[in-house]
């Protein structure tokens, strides 16, 4: 660790981000697949990010480290079409990104939803950023160049998660492989590919929240990102039933706002949509990288969901709560 410090406080002043000896360097909790730390200086306060080529899972998963640039130019990005919405990006050279840090008392949206405390402005803010990035981004040839490689995308999400569910359930097989093509054929606009609770920062009692975490951001398929926020808070819903009703306000409001941006911007494959939502939620039990928090019943019975919505599905993501057993 000693070295490592070193060499980011190296690197610091290299890139004259800061003049202080005095650097503190704090490792960030939750991360998996980035070395996540706070650096705090008289003139800085920041978190840095460096790629890792392996990440902290069980199963061998391996990835390539060039994903920081591509979150850097995410971060860029979407900072550029909704300031506020993401940290501002102050530096990405040398394998390190360097970007603006929130406030302590900031916290996860996932550490909120697991608490059973439901923020349906949160909800709303996250649909509403999510229309905006991808109304904007649609379209657009430079964006589409931008983010054009779908590497890392394949190696962190497509594989751990689609491949692998469609192997460990052959039954679900072919339905799991179809999504997978739709989202492969589909390159209609920007997509952060981990639009997750817990990559949510969020103010208390405030009106803050950002977006973080934009590694395996790609020009892709629409239905991907809402899909990981309707499946999380599924998954909610299965491992703590006392607060259903929160859980589905949230996601109504989500759906509703997201769909009120895009005002009809983008089509929407409604049928991918569920399908997705099953895909993750089989993921987040069958997949490389499970869900910690869930019971062998909660696991269960999200097994059983994700089969309905795969081979049986609802008109719309939001009947899933009526599915739940
Ligand atoms: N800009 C930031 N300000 C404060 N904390 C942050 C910031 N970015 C990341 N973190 C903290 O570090 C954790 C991991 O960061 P994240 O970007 O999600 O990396 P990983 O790819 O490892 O999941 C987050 O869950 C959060 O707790
Ligand atoms: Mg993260």
């Amino acid at each position: 660790m000693t070295t490592e410090v070193d060499d980011l406080a190296g690197h610091l002043h290299r890139r004259g981000l800061t003049t202080s000896r005095d650097v503190q360097v704090r490792p960030l909790a939750g991360g998996v697949s980035n070395d996540v730390v706070a650096v705090t200086a008289p003139d800085l306060d920041a978190v840095v990010k460096r790629a890792l080529g392996r990440l902290r899972v069980a199963e061998e998963w391996l990835a390539d480290p060039a994903r920081l640039t591509t979150e850097g130019r995410a971060l860029q990005t979407a900072g550029r079409l909704l300031p506020g919405a993401v940290p501002r990006v102050y530096d990405l050279a040398d394998g390190y990104l360097v970007i603006e840090r929130a406030p302590d008392t900031w916290r996860t949206w996932k550490q909120d939803l697991l608490n059973g405390a439901v923020d349906t402005r949160v909800a709303a803010r996250l649909g509403r950023a999510l229309g905006t990035w991808q109304r904007r981004t649609a379209g657009d040839a430079a964006i589409a160049r931008e983010f054009a490689d779908r590497t890392a995308f394949d190696q962190l999400r497509t594989d751990p998660f689609h491949r692998t569910v469609a192997a460990r359930h052959p039954g679900l097989a072919d339905v799991v492989n179809h999504t997978t093509a739709v989202m492969q054929e589909s390159t209609v606009c920007l997509v952060h590919g981990d639009y997750t609770p817990k990559n949510v920062l969020v103010e208390p009692g405030g009106d803050g929240a950002w977006v973080i975490d934009w590694e395996v951001a790609h020009l892709g398929d629409p239905t991907f990102d809402p899909a990981w926020t309707i499946g999380h808070l599924l998954l909610k819903t299965v491992h703590r039933p006392a607060a259903t009703q929160g859980y589905a306000a949230a996601a109504r409001t989500f759906l509703d706002s997201w769909a009120a941006e895009l005002a009809g911007a983008v089509r929407i494959d409604a049928a991918q949509l569920v399908r997705q939502t099953g895909c993750l939620l089989l993921a987040r039990v069958d997949g490389k990288s499970p869900a910690a928090y869930l019971t062998e019943t909660d696991r269960q019975r999200t097994r059983a969901l994700a089969r309905r919505l795969l081979s049986d599905p609802p008109p719309t993501t939001l009947d899933a709560w009526e599915l739940i057993a």
